[in-house]
């Protein structure tokens, strides 16, 4: 069945308290726990003592009630002990300041000293539990780079320049790489290298981009560290670390860190907001699809308020079923939050959990329980895998780190806002899309879409030339294809890359002023951003014009057809509702529908799961009114409604697509 649970931090609360949880965890259908993950300071009170007792009699508390433990190696935050006798494991900022303890998460990715004590720990866990039944995985730290992936001490400067003797090989390939004949920056040996300390001015860009992929790397290779240890003294358990594949997250390359764990976990916030939802299913979409469409582990979401954005409202009403049921409907196949019981002391202590402040008398835990008993009912799709649409959103780390730097036509330009309002209009043209890492396999996809694709090694070049020359249809916009892997410019005109493909010449870039806006013909507005676009052959459309100041007249939209499939270009910022019927008229080319009548398209969320026989249809009512989704072929699950209240989800099944 469906895993379902939560952080569980014990340690917070007196003893006769862990009997309340574990009889309301089975009143829930709890049968999961992450235990353990900020629990160094009471597991080695001192260099050398160990206390695994407490932890000992949770755990077989747990089991006895037979609810699995997903156990946290426990090094996420080091104890006082530790950085008292050893600072120099605390992180360093970009102008030199530190990280100091009091908070969590305060070491540094590459400090030897952090990872002798940490490594420690992890083999002292692994040896205390490697025979007991109740452990079903091991939790690798906990949101590795939350809070310190990005470190400039000097141990990051010495791993940096080993990252880089390897990648370049040579100082002088490092020089070209760098372009630092510029502003004098050649280096005449990798020692006098630094990590991009706060400096005078713009630090070199592809040392930044460098430094990010780096650091991305310095986290992996300490998962890996942990990992190791653990493979060796219990090959049977598996390992996963939760990623935050969330909000505007970035420094970690999870595409790149997805092949080091067993399975991908992933931790996600609602963000409220106009395009809340839109993030809730673009976050468990790509994470389904990092995880190659592979079921997944959702190990952290919130019942409702958190106690970090601004302001933290609480969920509406089935809000929380929603935010879940989004999460089993892009693959995942757990439903777990942070945390079980809400904190009384403590940073966390307004951040909701499964049983609130006021206990189980409470329309939060009655809603927790409410979906404990529903996932039972779900216990088929456990296994399933996602089913693939015919169109895809590129998501790309590089060009997320690339296009955002600094000294750039703009600093307003927002990679993943660009992705997300594509993901936004196709949800309301009700079309199913894949958000894929740009590494994926899209020769299944009609349709591509690759927002601000800005970094492109010839190699990625070369594969979406491919895709377009054997059939596809490629959709790309402003300040894509720019620059190569050492963010060195695509000469001869822009979009650079991939000019020739798309048949089309931008000589200055056209960010906006904020405030500015140019209206196009076909009743959208630009803003951020508007190319004036030159076709360059005949064989080149224009979709869209601009209609108001100097840019009236240009071509703002283009695309040109390339045998069977075409190559399109999006000059301009349009925002989703902009956005929305350029793709209607991209996808009808592509050959693409919606699965939905035509009354539910946008309304309703369709996501499928299969496990080969039986289709597993999701469909999530986005709205706040009620919507019937009688019209979809398919029928409920017993129990599961066609009438869907607002914010409520219902599930049907059909027979799978018959396949090979
Ligand atoms: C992260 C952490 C948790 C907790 C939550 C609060 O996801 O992993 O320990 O701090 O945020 O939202």
């Amino acid at each position: 069945r469906l895993a379902y649970g939560a952080d569980y931090n014990p340690e917070q609360w007196p003893r006769e308290t862990w009997d309340e949880d574990v009889r309301l965890m089975r009143e829930a259908g709890v049968n999961v726990v992450s235990l353990a993950i900020f629990s160094w300071a009471r597991l080695q009170p001192a260099r050398g003592a160990w206390d695994f007792a407490w932890l000992d009699e949770v755990i077989d508390l747990l089991h006895e009630n037979g609810i699995a433990v997903d156990l946290a190696t426990a090094t996420a935050s080091p104890p006082p002990w530790l950085t008292t006798e050893h600072p120099e494991i605390l992180p360093v900022t970009a102008s030199g300041g530190i990280l100091w303890p009091g908070a969590r998460q305060h070491w540094r990715p590459t400090s030897p000293v952090f990872r002798e004590h940490a490594l420690k720990l992890v083999t002292a866990m692994a040896e205390r539990y490697k025979d007991h039944p109740a452990v079903c995985a091991w939790h690798i730290s906990n949101e590795l780079g939350c809070h310190n992936i990005y470190d400039y001490s000097d141990d990051a400067a010495r791993a940096f320049r080993g990252w880089l003797a390897e990648r370049y090989g040579s100082i002088d390939v490092l020089n070209d790489a760098w372009g630092t004949d510029f502003w004098s920056q050649r280096y005449t040996d990798f020692q006098q290298i630094l990590p991009p300390r706060q400096a005078a001015s713009h630090a070199n860009p592809t040392q930044q981009l460098d430094f990010k992929r780096f650091s991305s790397d310095a986290l992996k290779q300490y998962l890996r560290e942990e990992r190791d240890i653990l493979n060796v003294i219990t090959p049977d358990i598996p390992v996963t670390t939760n990623f935050m594949v969330m909000g505007e997250t970035k420094g970690m390359d999870y595409a790149d860190w997805a092949g080091e764990v067993d399975f991908v976990a992933n931790d996600h916030y609602f963000v409220p907001g106009p395009q809340g939802v839109d993030e809730l299913s673009f976050s468990a979409n790509l994470t389904g699809n990092i995880a190659g469409g592979n079921p997944w582990f959702l190990m952290e979401h919130s019942t409702s308020a958190v106690n970090w954005q601004p302001v933290n409202t609480p969920k509406k009403p089935g809000a929380l079923r929603r935010d879940s049921l989004t999460h089993v409907a892009h693959g995942a196949d757990a439903v777990c939050y942070f945390q079980w019981r809400q904190s009384r002391a403590g940073a966390e202590k307004f951040h909701s959990a499964m049983v609130p402040h006021a206990g189980e008398d409470s329309p939060i835990f009655r809603s927790v329980a409410g979906l404990g008993r529903e996932l039972e009912s779900l216990s088929d799709v456990a296994g399933s895998h996602r089913s693939p649409a015919s169109a895809a959103i590129l998501f790309d780390w590089n060009s997320w780190w690339a296009s955002e730097q600094d000294s750039h036509p703009s600093d307003r330009l927002r990679y993943k806002q660009e992705a997300l309002d594509w993901y936004s209009a196709f949800l309301a043209l009700g079309l199913r899309v894949d958000v894929v890492p740009s590494a994926a396999d899209l020769s299944g996809y009609a349709l591509v879409v690759a927002p601000i694709l800005h970094a492109v090694p010839a190699a990625l070049k070369g594969r979406l030339e491919d895709y377009v020359q054997n059939g596809g249809h490629f959709v790309t916009g402003y300040f894509s294809g720019i620059a190569d892997e050492n963010d060195h410019i695509w000469l001869g005109g822009y979009p650079g890359a991939f000019a020739d493909l798309l048949g089309v010449r931008v000589d200055e870039f056209g960010p906006l002023l904020d405030g500015e806006s140019i209206q196009l013909d076909n009743g959208a507005t630009a803003t951020l951003w508007a190319d004036r676009v030159q076709p360059s052959g005949h064989d080149v459309e224009i979709l869209a014009r601009y209609t108001t100041g100097e840019h009236s007249g240009d071509a703002a939209v283009t695309r040109r057809a390339v045998g069977n499939g075409s190559a399109a270009y999006m000059g301009a910022r349009l925002g989703a509702p902009g956005l929305a019927p350029v793709l209607a008229d991209l996808a009808a080319s592509a050959g693409l529908s919606s699965e939905l009548p035509a009354e539910l398209r946008g309304a309703v969320e369709m996501v499928v799961r299969t496990d080969g026989r039986t289709d597993y249809v999701f469909l999530i009512n986005r709205t706040d009114t009620a919507v019937d989704v009688t019209g979809v072929e398919g029928a409920p699950l017993p129990g599961w409604e066609s009438k869907l209240d607002p914010r409520s989800v219902s599930v049907l099944t059909r027979r799978a697509a018959a396949t090979g």
